[in-house]
């Protein structure tokens, strides 16, 4: 078995502040937008995970340099057109959907043939939903049923589109935002809503952005092609990786936590009023606007009422990648907690809808599931006694983290494999839970 960890024992009581990494997605996107800008950038606190040191890779494989200095990486863009593209290049994104999906977008004008790859779990993954619309820019793309690995060849003579993106996914919106400032011409998007990073870091930038907010949807137009300078920026905590956080002191006993200083955008705190809405009454403090993004503590303490949710899907998308801890919450809520249309989360890293259910399976939680919709029949009394294994769950990062917390709140003695899938978005995951107290082997 590899990279197996133990835990057998609930952590104890605790009160601690704590940090969480950079946020994955601000982090990945000033990365390739560095690489495109005219002029030096300096990013702060740039999450060092894999998918992000893939993203520095990736755009050093394109001609891009880049060095750390001290706790800032310098990326020297050489503009829109500033790709090396000489050469065949091959671009391997490992794990990460963002980078894949993102970069793609910038490579809509590239001269040569450019690969692209990735890891088991992501040439699983389809690629349509990016492919579709970069195909009616003008560039050329062949694909392996499309997944990767896919060969992209761009064109000199692209072509504004109207797109309509039906998914909430805010790497195919991202993914044609960044083709559009390549784009002679006004790119017209009608997105689903999901995070809006790319839209405030374009405003930031002064690339010229319309964005008309509408209760189910957003237009936005971008006018290419839109150069732009290098920039400072320096990079909030993770909502993401501090959910495992909030979860852990929200179902342990007699705990609080103070996470600080994290990306609290509105389009990313779902888990924060899904989980008030079931009575966690977890607070927000130190409130502040960096470049258009709001930043807070999260304030979080233990909490034995819990009650159920009906989840309204509207949450879904500024949630998506915290339903695995939601649904843990779910479990020990009093009541029958709901949630439908989430057949995003089977899309992901893993297919997380099916992992998820077979977890609370496993510990003997009753669920119904019906196609993408989900009842989970919460236990306040949970407590677990029995042997747990969790293996083969694609090493997908937020599947093993998730695990680790049940492990440390529900009980019982865990065994858990392929820790290294933390690498992936928040590599001192388990150095902050053991600087909580938690004891795992
Ligand atoms: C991300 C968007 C989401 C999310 C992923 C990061 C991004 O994916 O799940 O972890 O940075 O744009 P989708 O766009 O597929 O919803």
């Amino acid at each position: 078995m590899k990279n197996l960890i133990k835990i057998k024992s609930i952590i104890k009581p605790f009160n601690k502040k704590i940090e969480v990494s950079g946020d994955k997605s601000i982090s990945i996107r000033c990365v390739l937008l560095a690489s495109q800008a005219i002029g030096k950038s300096k990013i702060f606190n740039l999450l060092e995970s894999e998918d992000v040191l893939n993203s520095l890779k990736s755009i050093s494989n394109l001609g891009i340099q880049y060095k750390k200095i001290n706790n800032c990486y310098e990326i020297y863009g050489l503009g829109i057109n500033g790709y090396n593209l000489a050469k065949k290049v091959t671009i391997n994104a490992g794990n990460s959907g963002t980078l894949a999906r993102l970069i793609l977008g910038l490579l809509v004008n590239s001269n040569k043939e450019i690969k692209i790859i990735g890891d088991r779990s992501l040439s699983k993954r389809d690629f349509s939903r990016v492919t579709d619309p970069l195909k009616i820019f003008g560039a050329i793309i062949n694909s392996n049923k499309n997944s990767l690995p896919l060969k992209i060849k761009g064109s000199e003579f692209l072509r504004p589109i109207k797109y309509i993106e039906k998914l909430g996914s805010a790497q195919c919106k991202s993914c044609v935002m960044f083709a559009a400032i390549k784009t002679s011409g006004k790119t017209i998007i009608k997105a689903k809503k999901s995070r809006n990073h790319t839209e405030i870091i374009f405003r930031n930038l002064k690339i010229p952005i319309k964005v008309v907010n509408h209760k189910e949807y957003d237009l936005i137009e971008v006018d290419g092609p839109a150069n732009f300078n290098g920039f400072k920026y320096k990079v909030p905590g993770d909502i993401s990786s501090s959910a495992f956080f909030v979860v852990l002191a929200l179902l342990s006993k007699k705990s609080k936590i103070i996470i600080r200083n994290v990306n609290v955008n509105n389009s990313r705190t779902g888990i924060i009023k899904i989980l008030n809405k079931m009575n966690a009454k977890i607070r927000l403090k130190n409130k502040k606007i960096y470049k258009g993004e709001h930043v807070a503590d999260i304030i979080v303490k233990s909490k034995n009422n819990l009650k159920s949710i009906d989840c309204p899907k509207n949450l879904n998308s500024s949630a998506i990648d915290e339903f695995l801890v939601i649904f843990l919450v779910a479990a020990k809520a009093k009541g029958i907690s709901i949630f439908r249309n989430l057949s995003e989360l089977n899309k992901k890293e893993s297919p997380r809808l099916d992992i998820a259910t077979n977890i609370l399976n496993k510990i003997g939680i009753k669920y119904i599931r019906k196609g993408d919709n989900l009842k989970i029949y919460g236990n306040p009394k949970l407590n677990l006694k029995g042997n747990y294994i969790i293996k083969n769950f694609r090493k997908d990062h937020r599947v093993f983290m998730m695990s680790c917390i049940a492990a440390l709140t529900f009980g019982g003695s865990w065994k858990i494999e392929d820790s290294d899938s933390i690498n992936t978005s928040f590599p001192i995951f388990l150095k902050t839970l053991k600087k909580l107290g938690a004891k795992i082997s």
